[in-house]
């Protein structure tokens, strides 16, 4: 066993093609191919491309370009979801769908240890016959997959309904997680989603969890260990935990122009807002949080997207908004270095759609954070911080509409932000408490070399 936690081994990746997909396998090759590992990326050729520049070992990750199969409905030479507008996904599915046999001769060629794939629900058993293990990697957090999938949740019912969903599964590790009634009736509703090649997305989900031989989180015990110990007894199966796989970057110094534009206020001061690339707001909501920010009377910095609907950021804004604002606040519609604002003395608190990167990039700065879910794994994030951690502090919405208001956002601003606020006070010490155990000293070299271990030692027992 000692011998074996030493070698170095061969790995396929298949990731769903989408970038939010590719690029942190990618990313998660270059840290195993740092340990000596050798790496076979199969990616889509026009794509293939786009990811080269990450590839920081090129010789030792080997991009294998795959050709995607024309389906009737997609644009020819169509590859990844970044390709195609959001209803055309599933047809990328269905072409993934269709590349079994080219995958097939691939790794009956390339004969890896162990394939990395996530939502190719047929790969597991594609593998196996070849004698290849398979590991599934999830990018989505695992109170996310714990709450939806868990084989209690699956298995209790043949169909769920909008009340079974507002609660989480038997044994679910936090009674504080839990979905509204808005929520629940979306989550309801995504059950009878089909995605790709007429399978649904949740059943495509559980094979893939079920038929594995292996886990793995991008995540880590800090924050989510007793959801990662509940799924481990749910689907009886090892799960290895990454950690964050933060890509080691070069540090560029934040922009000339945010820089002086945060250093007029004073410490601790601003409000900084954004919510990704992905997340596109109605235009009412947009404004509802405009207004909120107004009504907080603090300074704002907010990276948004135009609401749907609507060209430019000038457009959307409230009437007179930005006579009323002045110099206090910003709605800027680009791309920011938001890593460098977070850890800016001026920054405050960090207004967060929660997706799953930002929570990483907030929890190991001191700005507070006040949570603005939208959709999926972004609400129990939320619940997640909020509720279990208690390390932010929720936008609340109404129940009926599941609609937040301008009064509602100012107030969650001002929990965390008010010195002697009771519920600030402890959130404050929470997150506090939080950043420091993620800061450890090489924490994050610790979870590469465990996960590395743990791989050497799953191949070898075979
Ligand atoms: C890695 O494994 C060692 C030995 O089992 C353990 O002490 C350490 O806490 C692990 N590190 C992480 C980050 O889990």
């Amino acid at each position: 066993m000692a011998a074996a936690a030493t070698t170095s081994l061969h790995f396929a990746m298949y990731p769903w093609f989408a970038l939010g997909h590719l690029t942190p396998f990618l990313h998660l090759s270059n840290k195993l191919a740092k340990k000596g590992h050798k790496i076979s990326f199969f990616i889509p050729t026009k794509t293939l491309p786009k990811l080269q520049p990450l590839n920081q070992f090129p010789n030792l990750i080997a991009f294998i370009p795959i050709t995607v199969p024309h389906v009737e409905g997609l644009p020819h030479g169509a590859e990844t979801t970044s390709d195609v507008p959001y209803p055309l996904h599933t047809l990328i599915m269905t072409a993934m769908d269709l590349t079994q046999s080219q995958i097939n001769l691939l790794l009956e060629d390339l004969k890896p240890h162990l394939i990395f794939f996530d939502f190719t629900h047929w790969l597991p058993q594609l593998a196996r016959q070849l004698g290849i293990k398979s590991i599934h990697y999830c990018v989505t957090s695992a109170a996310m997959i714990a709450y939806t999938l868990a084989p209690s949740r699956q298995f209790s019912k043949n169909e769920l309904t909008e009340e079974d969903l507002m609660n989480p599964p038997l044994g679910y590790p936090s009674s504080a997680i839990k979905l509204h009634a808005h929520e629940a009736k979306v989550f309801a509703s995504r059950r009878k989603w089909k995605f790709g090649s007429d399978v649904l997305f949740y059943d495509r989900q559980f094979i893939s969890f079920s038929e594995c031989d292996a886990i793995g989180f991008r995540t880590c015990h800090e924050i989510e260990g007793d959801f990662v110990n509940y799924l481990q007894i749910e689907f009886k199966k090892p799960i290895f935990l990454s950690g964050s796989v933060i890509p080691e970057t070069l540090t560029t110094p934040l922009e000339e122009k945010w820089e002086s534009w945060l250093l007029g206020f004073t410490k601790g001061s601003v409000i900084y807002c954004a919510f990704g690339s992905e997340c596109t707001l109605k235009i009412e909501q947009f404004q509802e949080l405009l207004l909120g920010f107004e009504l907080s009377n603090m300074p704002f910095l907010a990276a948004l997207k135009p609401p749907f609907g609507v060209d430019s950021i000038e457009d959307a804004l409230p009437k007179e908004f930005v006579e009323r604002i002045g110099g206090r606040g910003v709605v800027h519609g680009g791309w920011v270095q938001q890593e460098r604002i977070l850890e800016h003395p001026s920054v405050g608190c960090f207004v967060s759609h929660c997706g799953s990167n930002s929570l990483k990039e907030a929890l190991v700065n001191k700005c507070q954070l006040v949570l603005l879910p939208q959709v999926g794994d972004q609400i129990i994030n939320a619940r997640m911080m909020g509720n279990n951690l208690r390390v932010g502090v929720e936008v609340e919405k109404r129940e009926e509409d599941g609609l937040f208001t301008k009064e509602s956002v100012c107030k969650a601003v001002r929990i965390v932000m008010e010195e002697d606020n009771e519920i600030g006070k402890e959130v404050r010490k929470n997150h506090g408490k939080i950043k420091d155990l993620l800061l450890t000293k090489d924490l994050e070299q610790s979870y590469m070399d465990n996960f590395s271990k743990s791989l050497c030692d799953f191949v070898a027992n075979k």
